[in-house]
């Protein structure tokens, strides 16, 4: 059965969706079958693998609402090994409708179970506690948690650590962190290593040894619809997820 993993924080901007693509892309890379899933209607990481999400069958929504099956909806990339279950701002108002239907929660859960064929599936969610979040935080076994280096990073971490509680002792008691990954490093910043520092008194060990470093190939890459790995292979962004994709592997291997 595949390992779900849900990259989640609540807040915007933060690195969510650019770490579940170019993780995905990594994991894929090293010989992993991986199914990306977009759940956030916002579909940037759709658009950040060149999903043209004018011309979709069925979408994340589609399946929530269980109008289609899962592999219907799941399209191949580019990229040998990864797939993604596409989302268009449409799943904004599945997810109203879904507040009243039966097993809201674990909607997601059941879809992912009804698959088999991949080894991986890497969950970006939306930058909010919704049900949408929710249904990741059901579905996934691990949750990477990207924070980024900047002022109020920890702010509101709290909330989700509780939410993720919750979750554990109601639907989903195996819910674990993986791990938290540090995003838009500036080392050279007395702020970015004073934040990094205050991660790590946190969340000790559980923080990734690599830390994403702010790369403007990272910003780019989503605008010509690709991983920074196929974008720039060499630039620091890309090395860093690529370091940061293996620490990951020893993480799941350690826990198996
Ligand atoms: N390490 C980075 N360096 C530079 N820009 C980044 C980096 N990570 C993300 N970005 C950019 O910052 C913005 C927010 O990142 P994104 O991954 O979309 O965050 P989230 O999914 O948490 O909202 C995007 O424009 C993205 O291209
Ligand atoms: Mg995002």
């Amino acid at each position: 059965m595949a390992v779900t993993i849900a990259v989640t924080n609540q807040k915007g901007g933060v690195g969510k969706t650019t770490s579940a693509i170019n993780i995905a892309y990594y994991l894929a890379k090293e010989g992993r079958r991986v199914l990306l899933v977009d759940l956030d209607p916002q579909g940037n990481a759709s658009s950040g693998l060149g999903i043209d999400k004018d011309n979709l069958d069925a979408t994340t929504g589609e399946v929530l609402l269980q109008t289609t099956e899962l592999a219907v909806a799941v399209k191949a990339t580019d990229y040998k090994g990864l797939s993604i279950l596409p989302t268009t701002s449409h799943l904004a108002n599945v997810e109203a409708e879904l507040a009243n239907v039966q097993n809201k929660f674990t909607r997601l859960k059941t879809a992912l179970q009804s698959v088999d064929g991949y080894d991986v599936i890497i969950i970006d969610c939306p930058p909010s506690l919704s049900l949408l979040t929710i249904n990741g935080l059901i579905a996934a076994k691990f949750v990477i948690l990207p924070v980024q280096a900047e002022f109020y990073a920890l702010e509101g971490l709290g909330q989700l650590l509780e939410t993720m509680k919750l979750v554990r002792k109601g639907m989903n008691t195996g819910l674990e962190l993986l791990g938290v990954l540090p995003t838009m490093m500036d080392s050279r910043t007395t702020l970015s290593n004073q934040v990094h520092q205050e991660i790590v008194k946190h969340f000790g060990d559980k923080v990734f040894q690599t830390a994403i470093p702010r790369n403007i190939r990272l910003a780019e890459a989503p605008s010509h619809g690709v991983p920074v790995g196929a974008y720039d292979r060499w630039s620091k962004g890309a090395r860093a997820y690529k370091a940061v994709a293996k620490e990951i592997e020893q993480r799941l291997e350690a826990k198996r």
